[in-house]
């Protein structure tokens, strides 16, 4: 039986890392259904491959395939800093409705890291990923727009804003940060972990944060409430079973991610504190070269790596294909094949283990063998076969 998966290949490294990334999930998936089940791969373009080829770097018919698509993964795509084009992933991110961002960061036995237990770090981030400040109403310091906005503000509100200011709108719903808890609870539920976490800064933006951490707490009251128990309430007798919603001021999570992270399991954010987060955990366990992510709607689930372009080391065949790979092998579960999927993370555990690895992480481990970004998917693909 073949599967559909939608696949866009992504700037800068995105070619060398699909060049890896591709043959290894189709070993897995031979090696753990005997030739049974097959991926069908169907590119997409976005990017600059797609500006290149189309002249739009998201095209319409990338646009309309995703629509109906329940599959899909992508490289990284660039985006310029500080003006021009926006973001293509922000952009994706808005016109499917891929509300959460789902990010599994652990630890992989071998990898150096900067803290002394990296395996203490077992943390699912669910980041909201359609409001917040990257709701993309954001105005230019000096044009009309923001001249009208800020004297609007101050005349009805009086606001004090100084003049010439850029002006950014932080928009929070209690719609879209209900269904993210939702789904981090449903998460925790369906794995059989401890805790859900609201991560936020109600202390500062009460309306906003602290919006998002009281829908979160409603949305476990009213709709989780035999399951789950608030952990003021928490005692030893009245939660055995059920799964504890804390919740925790953005900068103290930072500090707890470092000093506690056993305490942590399933973490669920607003927008812009759920984006640094994820870069912070995942260098806790060895960096973004090894984070894998997905986004997702109520129809499409578009896996994707952590990281960027990295347009220093594009082409240059040194780049690390493990967060693409990982985030193929969450693929590989959520279409329903767990064994596959375990195929690849124990090829990368192997790799790692004989210290053949990239030279991202042969920088950082003793004795190991820097190897090129496509010699570790061939040995990504001697440990499969
Ligand atoms: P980046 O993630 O591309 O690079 C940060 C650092 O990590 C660099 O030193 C880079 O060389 C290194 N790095 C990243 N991935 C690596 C890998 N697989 N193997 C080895 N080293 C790796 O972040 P940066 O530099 O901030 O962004 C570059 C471009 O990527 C920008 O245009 C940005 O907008 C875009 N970007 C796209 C994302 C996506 O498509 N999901 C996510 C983050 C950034």
């Amino acid at each position: 039986m073949k599967h559909t998966v939608y696949w866009i290949e992504g700037d800068g490294i995105g070619p060398e890392i699909w060049k890896v990334t591709r043959p290894v999930l189709d070993a897995a998936m031979q090696a753990a259904t005997d030739g049974e089940e097959e991926l069908e791969w169907v590119e997409l373009l976005a990017g600059e491959k797609a500006t290149r080829l189309t002249g739009s770097p998201l095209p319409q018919e990338t646009l309309d395939t995703l629509k109906t698509a329940s599959v899909a993964i992508k490289g990284p795509l660039g985006t310029p800093v500080g003006g021009g084009m926006r973001s293509l992933n922000v952009a994706m991110r808005q016109a499917f409705d891929l509300y959460a961002c789902i990010r599994p960061v652990s630890w992989f036995e071998g990898i150096s890291t900067p803290v002394k237990h990296p395996e203490n770090v077992n943390m699912v981030i669910f980041r909201e990923n359609t409001e917040d400040v990257y709701a993309g109403i954001e105005y230019q310091a000096g044009s009309a727009e923001a001249e009208k906005l800020a004297a609007f503000l101050r005349s009805e509100f009086g606001a004090k804003i100084r003049e010439a200011s850029a002006i950014g709108i932080k928009p929070m719903s209690a719609f879209c940060s209900k269904r993210l808890v939702r789904r981090a609870i449903r998460y925790a539920l369906d794995h059989h972990l401890p805790s859900v976490t609201l991560v936020h800064k109600g202390n500062i933006m009460k309306f906003t944060e602290g919006g998002f951490r009281a829908w979160g707490y409603e949305v476990a009251r009213e709709e989780f409430g035999d399951v789950t128990i608030p952990e003021k309430e928490a005692t030893p007798e009245n939660s055995k079973g059920k799964i504890i919603i804390k919740d925790r001021i953005a900068d103290a999570m930072f500090q707890e991610a470092l000093l506690r992270p056993e305490q942590y399991s399933v973490l669920a954010l607003p927008n812009l504190n759920g984006d640094y987060i994820s870069d912070a955990l995942a260098a806790q366990v060895g960096g973004l070269g090894m984070a894998p992510g997905v986004n997702m709607s109520d129809t499409l689930a578009l896996f994707e790596a952590t990281h960027g372009t990295a347009p220093t080391a594009a082409g240059k065949d040194i780049a690390n294909p493990g967060s693409l790979l990982l985030s193929g092998a969450l693929m590989l579960e959520h279409l329903g094949f767990a064994a596959a999927a375990d195929k690849v993370r124990q090829a990368i555990l192997k790799a790692i283990a004989d210290k053949t690895v990239t030279p991202d992480l042969a920088a950082e481990m003793p004795g190991a063998q820097a190897v090129s970004c496509s010699k570790f998917g061939e040995i990504l693909l001697e440990n499969i076969r």
